[in-house]
């Protein structure tokens, strides 16, 4: 594998490439992340991956400083898994000047859920995420459903930009107790730990109400809020929300059987995770 640290270097490896897949990441790589180089494979040729832990996307209060950076066993991973060019470039490579232009996503699909509770979340990522296609000028580029509404609005970025990438969806991959696997797990402790696995639980109970009938989603997005807030959870939302574009369903939709989501984001102790389930 080849790691190249600068936007030159990334454009001599890849010149003449059109059919490269690519894996943007910010590295601290587990299992879930390498699903998604093996997806990419399937997807296009060269494999490329990124490690930048982006700071426009971390809020001034949250975990950039601490945000784990395990490069040399992340190359490791990457190499194993056939990724041809690692891309590595430091801060003042991919920022060499402060950042003015910005993507901004649509108030009705950035400001909700995450965007909410991680005010200018979205800015950061569309515009990382855009600066890194313009880098690698991927065919098809991989995101995981764990994070589902980022995966919405990247997509809903390269339509309305006409960018001639192909986003593909990864499966959220989990640990035997159900747990999605995050680099924030990692924050938590032995006794949060066996406590994290409650967040998918929760998100199944929702379903199995769903599928036997119960149609008050206001009342299952509450009830299940209690049950974590009795464990000692800190929930941000519980919400239950249509999967083509994240806005309430109405009572049409149940009727129709449109595809939903129940997308979580809550706190145990200092660690929050976020998960979500196709119901
Ligand atoms: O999902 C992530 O790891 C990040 O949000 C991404 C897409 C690499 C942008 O920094």
């Amino acid at each position: 594998m080849k790691i190249v640290t600068t936007i030159e270097e990334l454009r001599d490896q890849l010149r003449g490439q059109l059919r490269t897949a690519f894996v943007p990441t910010m590295g601290n790589l587990h299992e879930g992340h390498l699903s998604l180089m093996r997806l990419a494979a399937r997807h296009g040729d060269p494999v490329v991956a990124s490690i930048f832990v982006n700071r426009l996307q971390f809020g001034p209060t949250e975990d950039f400083d601490q945000y784990p950076r395990t490069f040399d066993a992340d190359c490791e991973k990457l190499s194993k898994e056939g990724v041809y060019v690692l891309f590595a470039p430091n801060e003042r490579e991919l920022y060499p000047e402060p950042q003015e232009f910005r993507v901004s996503p649509p108030h009705d699909l950035g400001d909700i859920l995450e965007g909410e509770f991680r005010p200018g979340f979205f800015v950061g990522v569309t515009t990382v995420v855009l600066k890194l296609f313009s880098c690698v000028q991927p065919r098809a580029a991989v995101f995981g459903k764990k994070d589902y509404q980022q995966l919405m609005i990247v997509r809903n970025m390269c339509r309305q930009f006409a960018l001639p990438t192909e986003i593909v969806a990864a499966e959220t991959v989990r640990a035997a107790d159900g747990l999605a696997l995050s680099s924030r797990n990692g924050y938590l402790t032995p006794a949060e730990r066996s406590e994290a696995p409650m967040l998918y639980q929760t998100l199944e109970a929702i379903r199995r109400h769903m599928a036997a009938g119960e149609s008050d989603l206001a009342a299952l997005e509450a009830q299940a809020r209690q049950e974590l807030i009795a464990r000692g959870w800190h929930p941000d939302y519980i919400a239950i929300r249509r999967r083509g574009d994240l806005k309430l369903p109405t009572p049409t939709d149940l009727g129709q059987h449109v595809p939903l989501l129940v997308l979580a984001a809550a706190r145990l102790g200092a660690t929050r995770l976020i998960d979500n389930l196709e119901i």
